[in-house]
């Protein structure tokens, strides 16, 4: 069934990483785009970028999820079909070292969000999850039933958010998809937006790519004794361009269902393939024609040897699956990089 595209689409944490890469998906296919962003972990260009990329233009609201009055008046000004939930605190570390403001941010945040969705009766979300909701587990790949259990305050508000969803639907007949990620890289293939990390990347491929471009010396490997084929961490790299093409399957999805029906399912969002930390190296200095300088490190704390999805549900559910190969993740990636050495900030 096709879906009437003049259907507005709220994207909270639209300015970052995954949220921009969304608003383009959307506006390409014809949604009206209202993004929130308190651009603390974000930088206004990148919705410059959003509109230069799609030749179209979208609402912004600077401003805050815990702002309740602030977001009772956006629901007020714009007749809001579904909401695509980015905006969270996503450092695993700073999470251990603050939690609070992690449960603040993206707990608290999320309930001010669902109470004035509630009071407007848009029931109808699509919430980021993460890979990082499932316990750690030595049997691959994960799938939707694999047993949860969150190892870090971060992951934590993955997890109770995606309870706090279940309970919704429980309640009321909410439309929720539990969208988990597994590892997301790349950028537009305009090279015009992308990951920005602040300060020292937690991930490994801003790393990697900061270690091309010349802006840091040298990658750490965090451990070359796991029990994986070279002994590096393996892990399921997400093209971010298959990645909102989920979150728009996932979207039309939801807005098929009935309004009066309550809906809550989670989806993997993964290749199904692993590649090692050092795959990732050889990959990149390949695509990107420069040395990847690296030293081995002790393990990460909280970090597993292997992980990647089961995305069979996706398939069959959504009619997805991740079309990019590593090339492709790596060659995009590149691209921003080297058009971008400070980011937004060049
Ligand atoms: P990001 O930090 O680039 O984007 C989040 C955006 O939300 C930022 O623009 C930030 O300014 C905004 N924001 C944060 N708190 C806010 C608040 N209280 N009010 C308004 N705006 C706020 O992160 P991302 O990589 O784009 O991740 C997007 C979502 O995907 C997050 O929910 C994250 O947990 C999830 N996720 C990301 C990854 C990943 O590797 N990037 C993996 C799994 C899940
Ligand atoms: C991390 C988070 C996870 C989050 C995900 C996506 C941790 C413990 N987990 O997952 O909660 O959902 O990011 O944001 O932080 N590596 C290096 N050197 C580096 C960086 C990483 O060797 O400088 C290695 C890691 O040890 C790991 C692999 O690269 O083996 C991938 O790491 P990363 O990109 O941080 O992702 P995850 O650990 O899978």
């Amino acid at each position: 069934m096709d879906i009437a595209v003049t259907e507005t689409i709220l994207v909270t944490g639209g300015a970052g990483y995954i949220g921009s890469h969304a608003c383009v998906a959307l506006l390409i296919a014809g949604f009206e785009v209202v993004v929130l962003d308190n651009f603390s972990n974000s930088h206004p260009l990148a919705l410059e970028r959003v509109q230069k990329i799609t030749g179209r233009t979208l609402v912004f609201q600077q401003g805050d999820l815990r702002d309740h009055t602030m977001l009772d008046q956006l629901f007020h000004a714009h007749r809001i079909s579904a909401v695509m939930h980015f905006a969270v605190l996503k450092a695993v570390g700073e999470s251990c070292s603050n939690p609070l403001a992690y449960y603040d941010n993206n707990v608290v945040g999320t309930i001010h969000l669902l109470q004035v969705m509630q009071a407007h009766a848009v029931q109808r979300l699509i919430f980021s999850s993460s890979a990082t909701v499932y316990r750690p587990s030595a049997v691959m790949p994960l799938d939707e039933n694999a047993a949860l259990g969150a190892t870090n305050p971060y992951g934590q508000t993955k997890q109770m958010i995606e309870q706090m969803l279940m309970d919704c639907c429980a309640s009321a007949p909410w439309q929720v998809a539990l969208l988990r990620y597994f590892n997301p890289v790349g950028a537009h293939e305009s090279g015009l937006i992308g990951e920005d990390p602040a300060g020292i990347p937690n991930n490994l491929l801003p790393y990697v790519a900061q270690v091309a471009a010349g802006v840091r010396e040298v990658l750490p490997v965090f451990g070359n004794d796991y029990n994986t084929p070279d002994g590096t961490g393996v892990r399921d790299f997400i093209h971010v361009q298959d990645l909102v093409a989920g979150h728009l399957a996932a979207l039309r999805l939801l807005l098929t269902k009935d309004k009066q029906q309550a809906f809550c399912r989670p989806y993997n969002l993964g290749t199904g393939n692993g590649y090692s930390v050092l795959e990732m190296v050889q990959a990149f200095e390949r695509i990107s024609g420069k040395s990847v300088r690296y030293r081995i490190m002790p393990r990460r704390d909280g970090d597993v040897a292997a992980c990647w999805a089961n995305a069979q549900r996706a398939q069959q559910e959504l009619s997805w699956v991740a079309e990019k190969n590593l090339d492709a993740m790596l060659a995009d990636s590149w691209r921003w990089q080297s058009n971008n050495p400070q980011g937004y900030r060049s």
